[in-house]
């Protein structure tokens, strides 16, 4: 009896010392199972010499024996399973698979458009200056792209030469960022500052510097005291900060029906500075913006009290600033999405 629980320590103690040097291999495993259960091994033995003995030591003996048969089985499949999974433990540590040939060609990549680029910068200046950027609807109705906007019935804007109505409908596409202003001005309360940026659009025939889709940048500033000179300072130094340098820059007086005064903003031509050349075509200036203090009628519109509250709005014309930012004279290129240009930017 001890002698069977000798052999079986033995036996797990070797198993147990297997895996602990550096050549842990399946084979060590192999080699403890022939040596105590192979056809010589030394648990084997022992049933050979059962046949001596007596029927009750027979049982008793045998049935130990299997014991240990099973208990050492079942601690080699577990070592076995451990040193297997060490090894591919190991073998996974220290292989590398190199992947590159798969992706080793390589492909274009895209990039925003330059009217999405622009629109990202410009609203950008003015986020950094404190303005939330809203944004309208495409769609609108005559409300809110002209009455609201102190626009008369009769005025040419509403003309079908003009601007696109929705078949069967009251709506129609917006033709200015403005109606913007309008619902800005529904939903909060003053103070205001936002941009709307947004595309619009006209019905008018496409030359090097119209486009019947078009995008522009809306912006509004209502409060107690806004006045003029805000405006001015703002704008200036939107553009300051759009072009990278100083540009001198004019107001000219000018007509919009939701702002009284209104001016329109001409800037040093950034391409010549000034001289004449095919952008500023020889007048040395460029046309860049229209702005204004906010109309009381458009005030009344939404409700605010105009003995209360002023404010400045402008609409900045995208494709302009585009063009002006990277010296392009035709408006088409900016929509023909010709490869050629298009990686240019
Ligand atoms: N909505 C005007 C346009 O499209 C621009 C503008 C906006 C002028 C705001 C004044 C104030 O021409």
């Amino acid at each position: 009896m001890n002698n069977i629980n000798e052999i079986l320590k033995e036996a797990l103690d070797k198993l147990k010392n297997v895996g602990l040097k550096d050549t842990a291999v399946i084979e060590d495993i192999e080699n403890i199972k022939v040596e105590y259960l192979g056809k010589k091994g030394k648990i084997t033995e022992i049933l050979k010499t059962l046949s001596s003995m007596t029927i009750e030591e027979k049982k008793k003996i045998g049935s130990l024996v299997n014991e240990a048969k099973i208990e050492l089985n079942t601690a080699l499949e577990n070592k076995r399973k451990e040193i297997s999974n060490k090894l591919l433990e190991e073998k996974m540590k220290n292989e590398k698979i190199d992947i590159s040939p798969a992706f080793s060609f390589s492909f274009p990549k895209g990039h925003r458009h330059i009217i999405s680029k622009t629109i990202q910068d410009m609203s950008n200046i003015f986020v950094s200056l404190g303005f939330d950027v809203y944004s309208g609807r495409e769609i609108e109705t005559d409300w809110y792209n002209f009455e609201a906007l102190n626009i008369p019935k009769d005025h040419p804007a509403r003309d079908t030469q003009d601007t696109f109505y929705l078949e069967n409908s009251e709506c129609l596409l917006r033709t200015h960022t403005s109606p913007g202003q309008i619902h800005v001005m529904e939903e909060m309360k003053p103070p205001i500052k936002v941009i709307v940026p947004g595309r619009v659009y006209r019905n008018e025939a496409t030359d090097a510097s119209h486009s019947a889709i078009f995008h522009q940048i809306e912006g509004l500033v209502v409060g107690e005291n806004v006045t003029f000179s805000e405006l001015k300072g703002t704008l200036k130094l939107f553009i300051n900060r759009l072009f990278g340098q100083e540009l001198d820059m004019r107001f000219r007086p000018s007509h919009f029906q939701f702002t009284e005064p209104s001016a329109e903003v001409d800037i040093k031509c950034v391409l010549c500075g000034g001289k004449g050349c095919r952008v500023c075509k020889g007048s040395g200036w460029l046309e860049v913006l229209g702005c204004g203090m906010v109309h009381p009628n458009v005030f009344r519109a939404v409700k605010y009290d105009p003995e209360k509250y002023t404010g400045y709005a402008f609409g900045l014309g995208v494709e302009r600033f585009a063009m002006f930012k990277y010296g392009i004279d035709d408006m088409r290129v900016l929509y023909e999405n010709d490869l050629r240009v298009l990686r240019q930017f």
